[in-house]
């Protein structure tokens, strides 16, 4: 049959993950896909950098977004980053090209979700974003194909694996903020601006993707209310530790009695029995609470070249398979429009 033939925009960690992930599992990937899975033409910024991986087999253009328009090309997989620029550009000519856009890009999908599922939908294009949330745990196809029968009324949990491993090595070793964030960057998990991440904004733009997904509304990152980890000291967490409590950043959305969505991210004392308490490292966790199955929690690898890797294949494999769900669960007319509890919060 006939491979899927794809076209790679960027190529930091989590690019070349998925092109060694692929030359790796290639015979079980191709089993699972039920055809090949071939990276045609790839894409970045510096062209001569050595990133561990063999790219000579593949087209190489220096503007990326030659990528979207190429006609060996049925998929761009997105691995840029950042919520506009060339990401989003090459996003809107792939999906508006009939193209099918995979990305593991948050801030994008958080600020143009709609925009983005809405083209997709009328270009007949798939969007896959498995790898925006939670790095490789499978919580957009959870919540929204694995839990689609259920109404959610709460989803909550730890989305930004630089903070949590920062937290969490802070309170195993007792070292500074400061050393331990260089360690997480150089370790692969932090973003390319590590603000994002110590400052909430990272595990927002994850949140606001998962309420939509959980209770059908429309992304409505503008909402939230965010507070991040830069803040907390070791004296925090000694005192959080003799409370019998440690301290976690976590995001929590909830549909209130009144309609309205309640988002918010913050640091919060987690009881050490709850099961959020015993996340370490770069992981996260993520738990819903749905009307019929009841409490599903999902526990896994929020960040890394491996992890994420795995949920952007995941994503190719489906499209592979022709899975055609949309975007956001239903077609983006019948998601209803977030009425934000705390606009203007922030
Ligand atoms: N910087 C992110 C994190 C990577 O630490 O969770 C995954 O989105």
């Amino acid at each position: 049959t006939a491979p899927l033939r794809i076209a790679l925009a960027g190529l930091g960690t989590v690019g070349a993950g998925v092109v060694r992930l692929l030359a790796e599992n290639h015979a079980l990937v191709t089993a699972r896909a039920g055809r090949p899975i071939e990276v045609v033409a790839v894409s970045a910024r510096n062209r001569t950098k050595d990133r561990g991986v063999d790219l000579s087999a593949f087209a190489w253009e220096d503007d990326m977004t030659a990528l979207a328009t190429r006609d060996d090309v049925d998929v761009v997989v997105e691995l840029v980053g950042g919520s506009d620029g060339p990401a989003l550009t090459l996003a809107r000519t792939a999906l508006a090209g009939g193209k099918q856009l995979v990305t593991a890009n948050k801030a994008m999908i958080a600020h143009h979700g709609m925009e983005l599922a809405a083209l997709a939908e009328q270009h007949g294009a798939a969007l896959k974003y498995e790898a925006a949330v939670a790095g490789g745990i499978p919580v957009i196809k959870g919540l929204g194909e694995g839990a689609a029968a259920n109404r959610i009324d709460r989803v909550f949990g730890i989305l930004n694996g630089t903070c949590n491993y920062i937290l969490s090595q802070m309170e195993s070793t007792g070292a500074d903020f400061g050393v331990v964030l260089k360690a997480a960057q150089d370790l692969g998990y932090a973003e390319a601006d590590p603000a994002f991440d110590i400052e909430g904004v990272d595990a927002a733009h994850k949140l606001a993707i998962l309420a939509a997904l959980a209770f059908g509304t429309a992304v409505d990152f503008a909402a939230l209310d965010i507070s991040g980890i830069t803040r907390i000291r070791a004296a925090d967490i000694a005192q959080a530790d003799a409370l019998g409590h440690k301290i976690r950043l976590v995001g929590q959305a909830e549909l209130q009695a009144d309609g309205r969505l309640f988002q918010r991210v913050a640091p919060v004392l987690v009881a050490k029995s709850h099961p959020l308490a015993s996340v370490d490292g770069p992981t996260n966790a993520v738990v819903a609470e749905g009307n019929h199955v009841g409490r599903l929690l999902f526990v896994g690898r929020g960040a890394g070249d491996g992890p994420t890797a795995s949920a952007v294949v995941a994503d190719l494999i489906d499209i592979a398979r022709g899975n055609a769900t949309p975007a956001f669960g239903v077609p983006v007319g019948m998601l209803s429009a977030a009425a934000p509890a705390d606009a203007g919060h922030r």
